[in-house]
This record gives C-alpha cells, sequence and structure tokens, in this order.
C-alpha cells in the first residue's frame, strides 16, 4: 500500500520558535518504584529529586511524575483522595516544591498526572450529599458498559450505605466523575490552577478519552461507543487549555486509546486543545517495518504541520519494552524513539534495558497483571549498595530484577556499549542538532524491511526490522553517527549500505545534502 509523502505542505516552525515541550524528551517517573529516600520500600519524591542530576546527564527535556497525591493505593494512586496534596507515603508538599525547583534549576521542566475521570471512592466529594450530582448514580445499572479492567466486569457497583449503583470505568474504588455536572468541571480546573501557581509545566491527562460520555448512558454499539470520547468532549478540552493558556508555556498530552489515528488527530489538531495526544499505535503494533512506517506517515500527514507528535513505546501499563522486542530491538526502538520527529516519551527504566521482573504470586498487587513493568529502579550492584540495589535500604515494594548485578545505572553509565550509554549518546545528539529536533522529517524506501527516513537535510536514520543482515539504498553518502551496534566502526558509508541484524544507524550526511533530499531522486520515494 502506498503512503502519502511525508514532506508537509505548509510550513513548519524554526527551532527558535519551537516551545520547551517540542524539544526534547519526557522521563516518566513512576514515583514508587523510581528512587526510595526515606527507607520505607517505596519510592519518594525526595527520592526523584536526588536523582536529578541523573535525568539532566540522560539528557531529557522534563520528567512526568505519575500520582503521588493522598491515595488508598487501589490502583497505585490513580485513585485520587486529595488532588491538592502529597501522600505521606510519597512526602510533603514541600518536598515537591523542591523537586520543582531543583529541576527547574537544572533546565528540566515538571510535568504531573492530572486524574480527572474519577476519584477515590475515599474522596470527600463521593460521600458528600450535596455533591450527588457530581458521581454518576443510579437506581440500577444503567446499561452493559464494562470497567477497563477485564477481571472487575461491570462498570457499575452497587453502594451498600445507599443501594444505589455507581458507575467506575476502572476499580469500584475509583467512581467517575460526572462531566456533565459544571461544578465538577469548575472543580478540576481548580485543581489545575492550584498546580500550575506552584510552577508544574504541564499535566498529562490520564484517560482523556472518557471525558465525555454519553449522557444518555446509552449502550455502546459496534463502531459506536457512548463510554467514551462522546462529542461533549471537546468543548471541555477547549476549556481545559484556556486554563493553561492563563500561565505562560504550560502543556497538556492526553492519554488516549481510540480505535483509529484519525480519531486520536481530533483532539490536537484544532490548536485550542490537547498540546500532545500519546500515540499507542506503535507501542500496540507488531516489530513489522510496514507496519511502522504506515502508522508514522499516517500520523504525521494527519498532524503536519499544524500540530506535533507525542510517541511513546512503553510505559507502566504495558510490558516493558526490551521484553516485547528482546534487548537488541530495544536498542533499535530507542534510535526510531528519539530520531522521530515529535516528542518521545521514555518510561523509566528503558534506558537501561530493563525487562518485565516476574511477579510471583505472593507479590502479584496489580489486579490487571502490571507489576512486572512496575519492578523498582536498580542504581547500583547489589554487591555494593546490598539487596535493595540502591532503590531502597529497606525491603522493596516489588521484587527488583535478578539481574541488577549487571542491568543498574551505575554500571551502564560506566559502560560506552550499554543501553544507557545509547540512549545518552542519541539525547544528546538530539540536543545538539535543530535538525533533530523541529527538522522535517521524510520516509524514503531503503529496501526490504529497513525503515528510513531523513531528519532535515544533514541526517538519514536506517533502521532495520530483522535479524537476519540487510542492505539499505541511501541517496548520498553519509557518516555514521550513533550506531545501535557499538562495535560499528563510525566509517563514510556510500549506498548501498550493509545493516547488521536489527541494527540501526544514524548517519550524516557528507555531500550536498540539500539537492539529496530537496527533490524526489527516482531511486527514493516515499511509499510502503
Ligand atoms: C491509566 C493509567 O495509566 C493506569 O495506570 C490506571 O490504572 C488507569 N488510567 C486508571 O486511572
Amino acid at each position: 500500500m502506498s503512503v502519502p509523502d511525508t514532506e508537509p505542505a505548509g510550513a513548519l516552525a524554526t527551532d527558535d520558535q519551537i516551545p520547551w515541550w517540542q524539544r526534547g524528551a519526557v522521563y516518566q517517573i513512576y514515583p514508587r518504584s523510581f528512587a526510595d529516600a526515606d527507607g520505607d520500600g517505596v519510592g519518594d519524591l525526595r527520592g526523584v529529586t536526588n536523582r536529578l542530576d541523573y535525568l539532566r546527564d540522560l539528557g531529557v527535556e522534563a520528567l512526568w511524575l505519575s500520582p503521588f497525591f493522598p491515595s488508598p493505593m487501589a490502583d497505585n494512586g490513580y485513585d485520587v483522595a486529595d488532588y491538592c496534596d502529597v501522600d505521606p507515603r510519597f512526602g510533603t508538599l514541600a518536598d515537591f516544591d523542591e523537586l520543582v525547583s531543583e529541576a527547574h534549576a537544572r533546565g528540566l521542566h515538571v510535568v504531573i498526572d492530572w486524574v480527572p475521570n474519577h476519584t477515590s471512592d475515599q474522596h470527600p466529594w463521593f460521600r458528600d450529599p450535596g455533591k450527588k450530582s457530581w458521581y454518576v448514580w443510579r437506581d440500577e445499572p444503567a446499561n452493559a458498559w464494562r470497567s477497563e479492567f477485564k477481571r472487575v466486569g461491570s462498570a457499575w457497583t452497587r453502594d451498600e450505605q445507599t443501594g444505589q449503583w455507581y458507575l467506575h470505568s476502572f476499580l469500584p474504588q475509583q467512581p467517575d466523575l460526572n462531566w456533565d455536572e459544571p461544578r465538577v468541571e469548575a472543580a478540576m480546573h481548580e485543581v489545575l490552577r492550584f498546580w500550575l501557581q506552584r510552577g508544574v509545566d504541564g499535566f498529562r491527562i490520564d484517560v482523556a478519552f472518557k471525558l465525555g460520555k454519553d449522557p444518555a448512558l446509552g449502550e455502546n454499539e459496534p463502531g459506536r461507543r457512548h463510554d467514551q470520547d462522546w462529542p461533549t468532549i471537546h468543548p471541555r478540552f477547549r476549556a481545559i487549555r484556556r486554563v493553561l493558556d492563563e500561565f505562560d508555556e504550560r502543556m497538556a498530552v492526553g492519554e488516549l486509546y481510540l480505535p483509529s489515528q484519525r480519531d486520536l488527530a481530533a483532539y490536537v489538531t484544532s490548536g485550542d486543545e490537547l498540546h500532545m495526544a500519546h500515540n499507542f499505535f506503535l507501542l500496540l503494533a507488531p516489530w513489522v517495518e510496514a507496519t511502522y512506517r504506515h502508522t508514522i506517515a499516517e500520523w504525521l500527514e494527519l498532524l503536519e504541520p499544524d500540530a506535533w507528535p507525542a510517541w511513546c513505546l512503553g510505559n507502566h501499563d504495558h510490558s516493558r519494552l526490551a521484553s516485547r522486542l528482546g534487548p537488541e530491538r530495544a536498542r533499535t526502538a530507542a534510535m526510531l524513539l528519539i530520531t522521530l520527529r515529535g516528542t518521545p516519551f521514555i518510561y523509566q527504566g528503558d534506558e537501561l534495558g530493563l525487562e518485565d521482573v516476574p511477579m510471583p504470586p505472593e507479590f502479584a498487587k496489580d489486579i490487571d497483571g502490571r507489576d512486572p513493568e512496575r519492578a523498582p529502579i536498580p542504581w547500583r550492584p547489589p554487591s555494593q549498595a546490598g539487596p535493595g540495589a540502591g532503590f531502597t535500604c529497606g525491603s522493596p515494594w516489588l521484587p527488583i530484577t535478578a539481574d541488577a548485578e549487571e542491568v543498574n545505572a551505575a554500571r551502564q553509565s560506566e559502560d560506552p556499549r550499554s543501553m544507557l550509554a545509547l540512549y545518552r549518546q542519541l539525547l544528546t545528539l538530539r540536543r545538539a542538532e535543530p535538525a533533530l529536533r523541529s527538522g522535517s522529517m521524510r520516509l524514503l524506501d531503503a529496501g526490504p524491511d529497513v525503515l528510513a527516513y531523513t531528519r532535515g537535510d544533514e541526517f538519514l536514520v536506517l533502521l532495520s526490522f530483522v535479524t537476519e543482515p540487510r542492505v539499505a539504498a541511501i541517496p548520498a553518502p553519509g557518516m555514521i553517527e550513533i550506531s545501535t551496534n557499538p562495535d560499528r566502526e563510525k566509517s563514510e558509508q556510500r549506498s548501498p549500505v550493509q545493516l547488521g541484524p536489527d541494527e540501526g544507524v544514524l548517519l550524516r550526511m557528507t555531500s550536498n545534502a540539500t539537492s539529496s533530499f530537496g527533490g524526489s531522486p527516482p531511486s527514493i520515494s516515499a511509499s510502503t
């Protein structure tokens, strides 16, 4: 199938025009599992502050903190009991302020999670008789809607106290807020302002696609869901955007699982809703070059020139990148993520090639089986730091990888062949090169199983999707700047380029690249 040329028709912003959230990578911190400063076995905000130099050296632009708010932790903090405070397990508001100011002092932006679809059942709003309309209550289940967690089943639970049923898209301990109630919208805007005034630079909006549901609670139909992505949703995002725009250079990125990229684009193309929408289509796709090419081409085509892509290949809800793809392909995936046009989102530990940690049943905490990808970060070899591997001096809340002696940040920092070294090289180059941030992106036909694209006139990326050697046709000679194979010599390459198994290379063009890429040389076309 042919895909459109990805060279955008309109003018792209120049590098000095792009805002901070387009400049570099966002690093996701799952606070429970990142770094524990107080020794209780659970990561905390001071642990994050202590590790900010690591993030600065990694070369990311921002950190995104998963929820740290007071919570009964039925869903590890995605069940918020107070939106405007810090859970004592994670620290205090003063710790948060210190984190923000220390991050800013290092040039790092701070993004936090905002969970507007539901509260905890322990939130005072849920039991307040004056706020009945803030949730979705019925005398009996109004429809057959299902919880997103398969093991939960129905999205309706009967409340013992009132005998009535309430809606929950996730756990029964996470009742859905009723966004058709204007007071809910106003209260949640105040939550945004609370954190904006404290200096946060942006929000990751949890379950953004569920802020609009059919007010008549109609049944889902084939091809038309009534429990998400309802047209009422778009004015809600415009209103959220107006709140952010009361402050300078703030950003909102939405978590949206929708059937198609076209559906997703509707949230970012008008320029007055979300700044970015997480694109999960790559994460969910098989590692097949044609699928990746088509997905990337379609997304850029839908967005350019006015909207900006966000890419992610991992987060705390999915099996880890290195487990899904294997360690070699995870290196190629890192090159892809960081060199695509758009903002890369990196999940903590993926930069170490951390794999899912098998969880013995007695450790299993999450109803949806997501503990393996949430195992704590190994910072130092256990032989030096003890069994907590530098994550904690106590007993970790989830087991740490059995490979921590080899897979840890300290050891990889010293090893130029490590995954961490590769991430640092890629992120450092991206920081140094405007073409890798704001430069145009053009997909090329380089040959079977090789995803090839240019960034600006300077760079060419070749990514092999297979474990057998491949050759790639390139339009002009280039020097290897980075290879996923640390043994690869940094030599000049002419067409055809030999690629090793699962290898990715980033070439800096050595001839007049403008003439090479500006036109459409007969051997090169943007098609699958
Ligand atoms: C998406 C979050 O990423 C996930 O961890 C959580 O369980 C659900 N939203 C519910 O908040």
